[in-house]
């Protein structure tokens, strides 16, 4: 490996999504932790990634899942200790794994210091300024301040009591009352943030990830949202302000020997305001959602990798490729379904769902996602092709988004089962035999979806991740930024339901690798001569033509 690729590790990393409360619980309490990660090191480096990002540690009361912090420089004890952190990035790093860490700057836990300060010291305050703290509209205050619809639904004020009883002042909250949101027109917010940055890169982090990363900056007059808010003109998404945020931001990453690196969590739909955050000065990369929400459909994903590619290369950040995470319904549910994108609004219990076309297509897309250029994200249990969970009984039911939808909107908690080792044993393996039954419930068909169930088996998706990611690692064409597609297979023209493109140099024709998807009823021809090298299908059984939903990589 050059030192220029391992410089720059995060244009092409394989970076493994770690949800700690459900990765693998140490100490048999039912919830995941920092020991458990720790002693499934070894089952990341064999499964070959790059690095692993870490969704919120810290201590946190856990009213969304740890995105809402108490304390950004502590671990909340369900998880482990800092001493625990600091050994688990040494030990990864030992192992080749990086560590990125998450950090939520837009809002804080309703239970951090500052908030409670702003709570206590009154209307008027300097300890309020850090927040939006606004007198209602209306008689008395009782009406909204604005009438901004939160990301969880429902409205982004609450109100407080005064000391007396009265009613007071509102908080501004982009997501939960627990989660009130900071004003970052205030020094001690940007201040904050930046050493709490170099606390975690002091400790051996390799990057951030950045929470709501396009969210942070707000109107200062705190206006309403037009109906056609132009670039840059919404009040509380997209500000330009941002931009100096994470300019300097980029300066204290680059401050260090190994600089560090920020991906950021961008939800926008503009692809060319949404690179504006990738410039050379500021965030490394960030998360392609656009790919991610697409349906399982040719035209569709073809556009969206084209759309990503062009809108990266002026900026000459590299892509990044999803296809999940801890918020989103599972890739093996939402392809085996009629509509396949991906929507929060969308979602819905009692989806009619094909889990074997979803898993096929899946697994076809991990093959996709593997062959394109830039960085790929892999969310736990994916590699074990792990569907939502669908029916978790209501009352176990913990996400926010599920009781601020009314009830309608099942929540993310489905996608955030603890993960099964074993086929057997209480938790499947996931704490120790005997242990306290895990915070959600595991389905009990998921022995057989479990890590040791799928070990020995070569058709199993964990072998076929990691058969793809040593691939991937492996083969030089897929290193690079080359890409194009081709139009045809062979002699045969590449149909409108098939995706066919070309990693490599391709000027020595022998470097370049070919990655065809057929997403059509038609099986597609191979070429005479094609050196199969993977398949999403099963490997014992060789290929001359690819099937429907079945990715292929070969040497042409
Ligand atoms: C995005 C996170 O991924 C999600 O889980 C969280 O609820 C919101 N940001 C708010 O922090």
């Amino acid at each position: 490996m050059s030192t220029g690729y391992e410089a720059e590790w995060w244009r092409s990393a394989v970076i493994y999504q770690v949800y700690p409360r459900s990765f693998a619980d140490g100490n048999g309490d039912g919830t995941g932790d920092l020991a458990g990660v720790r002693s499934r090191l070894g089952y990341l480096r064999d499964l070959g990634v790059d690095a692993i990002w870490f969704t919120p540690w810290y201590v946190s009361p856990l009213a969304d899942g740890g995105y809402d912090v108490a304390d950004y420089r502590a671990i909340d004890p369900q998880f482990g200790t800092l001493a625990e952190a600091e050994a688990l990035i040494a030990e990864a790093r030992e192992l080749g794994i990086r560590t990125i860490v998450d950090v939520v700057p837009n809002h804080v836990s309703d239970e951090h210091p500052w908030f409670r300060a702003a709570l206590a010291a009154g209307p008027g305050s300097p300890e309020r300024e850090r927040f939006w703290f606004r007198p209602g509209r209306g008689e008395g205050g009782a009406e909204l301040p604005t009438r901004w619809v939160s990301d969880f639904q429902g409205t982004t004020w609450t109100r407080t009591t005064n000391p007396d009883g009265t009613p007071g002042e509102w908080y501004l909250h982009l997501f939960a009352p627990s989660q009130p949101d900071l004003n970052w027109d205030h020094p001690d917010v940007r201040r904050e943030h930046e050493e709490i940055l170099r606390f975690w890169f002091d400790r051996g982090a390799a990057g951030i990830r950045i929470d709501s990363a396009a969210l942070l900056v707000k109107d200062p007059e705190l206006p309403e949202v037009p109906e056609h808010p132009g670039p840059g003109e919404h009040p509380h998404v997209d500000r330009d302000a941002l931009h100096d945020v994470y300019r300097s931001w980029r300066a204290v990453a680059d401050s260090y020997d190994e600089p560090r690196v920020l991906v950021g969590e961008v939800w926008l739909p503009d692809t060319a305001r949404f690179t504006r955050f990738l410039r050379p000065d500021e965030m490394h990369t960030a998360f392609n959602f656009d790919f991610m929400a697409r349906p399982w459909d040719a035209k569709a994903l073809r556009e969206s990798v084209t759309t990503t590619l062009d809108a990266h290369a002026p900026v000459g950040a590299p892509a990044t490729w999803v296809l999940s995470n801890h918020d989103v319904t599972r890739p093996v549910t939402r392809y085996g379904r009629q509509d396949s994108s991906f929507a929060f609004t969308a979602k819905r219990f009692g989806t009619p769902t094909d889990l074997v076309t979803g898993l096929r297509r899946a697994r076809a897309a991990a093959l996709l996602v593997a062959a394109l250029p830039g960085a790929l994200y892999v969310y736990q249990g994916d590699e074990l092709g792990l569907p939502e969970v669908e029916d978790l009984p209501l009352d176990v039911i913990q996400d926010p988004m599920h009781d601020r939808s009314g009830g309608v909107d099942p929540g993310r908690d489905g996608c955030r089962v603890p993960l099964p080792w074993t086929r057997a044993g209480s938790a499947f393996g996931f704490g120790p035999d005997g242990g306290s039954a895990p915070w959600l419930p595991q389905p009990a068909s998921w022995g057989d979806l479990s890590v040791e169930a799928q070990d020995g088996d070569p058709a199993s998706t964990l072998s076929l991740y990691r058969r793809t990611l040593a691939a991937r690692r492996a083969e030089p064409a897929l290193h690079g930024g080359a890409f194009r597609w081709l139009d045809a297979v062979g002699e045969a023209a590449v149909g409108d339901d098939v995706l066919a493109f070309a990693r490599g140099d391709g000027a020595a024709r022998d470097d370049a690798l070919v990655c065809v998807v057929n997403l059509g009823p038609e099986p597609v021809a191979l070429p005479g001569g094609a050196r199969v090298l993977l398949h999403s299908g099963d490997p014992r059984e060789a290929l001359d033509q690819v099937p429907t939903d079945v990715a292929v990589w070969f040497r042409p």
